[in-house]
């Protein structure tokens, strides 16, 4: 099995120390390809805003970077490590411009077969930001999501009990990304993946004018379908399902309501 991590750090600092003992880890259970992704080393220009990913397709992406060969890397591996270390309380500002360039895959997701596991370390505050952060857009491209490893590191000698703790962290969540590449089904969804799903088809059927190529993926893969309950054919709580399906018609009745009265 394949992992790469991608970097949101410059430097092979906490984050990388971090990911390197989860490597340990899970390099002690079985034979892993682990690959680095190191984002400074990509210097990603920034998105200019342009929507032409969104309204023609990410491959009229007027930047000619290395942007499609990160994309291809996560596409060749089992598992990625979204890896940032806390800057300004939040993802640094490397992992956010990486995310703002394949902001095309929020409207065409496509991870669905990868597991992702999470991981951010800090000074002291903004983890759970963080990692709210990064749980949201591994999970709405697509990603199943196996754990969360958040590490407080600051730069003091933390105190035997604080270090067992990290410890711990750092253990839970590499059995847990273990697990996870060791199955091949995905794990069933929960009520925000439902959610998401409802949500967005509600959008891209109603706006195909808006979003063709959005519109036209989503047909494409069957997601548009009557009976479609999730992007995969995974067991879904009926439950999640029935409020799904009452929050898209919410959603339809809204966009159809809003497009009458403003065009
Ligand atoms: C530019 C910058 C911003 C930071 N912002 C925060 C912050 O908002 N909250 C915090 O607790 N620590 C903050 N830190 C500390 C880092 O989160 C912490 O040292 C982290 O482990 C660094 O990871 P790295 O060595 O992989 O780069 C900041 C560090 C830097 C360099």
């Amino acid at each position: 099995m394949k992992v790469l991590v991608i970097m949101g750090s410059p430097r092979k600092g906490n984050t990388y120390g971090a990911a390197e003992q989860i490597r340990e880890i899970m390099q002690s259970f079985c034979d892993i390809e682990w690959e680095y992704l190191m984002l400074g080393d990509y210097d990603l220009s920034q998105c200019r805003g342009c929507f032409v990913c969104f309204d023609k397709g990410e491959e009229h992406c007027p930047i000619k970077d290395r942007a499609p060969e990160i994309e291809q890397r996560m596409l060749d591996a089992d598992g990625v490590i979204f890896a940032s270390p806390v800057y300004g309380m939040n993802v640094s500002g490397l992992m956010k411009t990486f995310v703002d360039r394949f902001a095309y895959i929020f409207h065409r997701p496509r991870f669905f077969e990868k597991k992702a596991l999470l991981l951010a370390t800090t000074g002291a505050l903004g983890l759970r930001e963080t990692l709210d952060y990064l749980d949201l857009v591994a999970r709405v491209w697509g990603f199943d999501l196996a754990g969360r490893v958040g590490l407080a590191t600051p730069p003091v000698t933390l105190p035997p009990y604080r270090q067992r703790e990290n410890e711990r962290t750092l253990q839970a969540g590499a059995e847990a990304f273990y697990r996870a590449l060791r199955q091949s089904t995905r794990s069933p969804p929960g009520f925000k993946d439902i959610m998401i799903f409802h949500g967005q088809r509600a959008s891209f059927s109603e706006l195909m004018d808006l979003f063709p190529v959005d519109y036209a993926y989503w047909k494409e893969q069957g997601w548009l379908e009557k009976g479609a309950k999730y992007f995969v054919d995974v067991p879904v709580n009926p439950v999640y399902d029935a409020i799904g399906r009452l929050l898209e018609w919410r959603t339809r009745r809204q966009v159809r309501r809003d497009q009458a009265e403003a065009w």
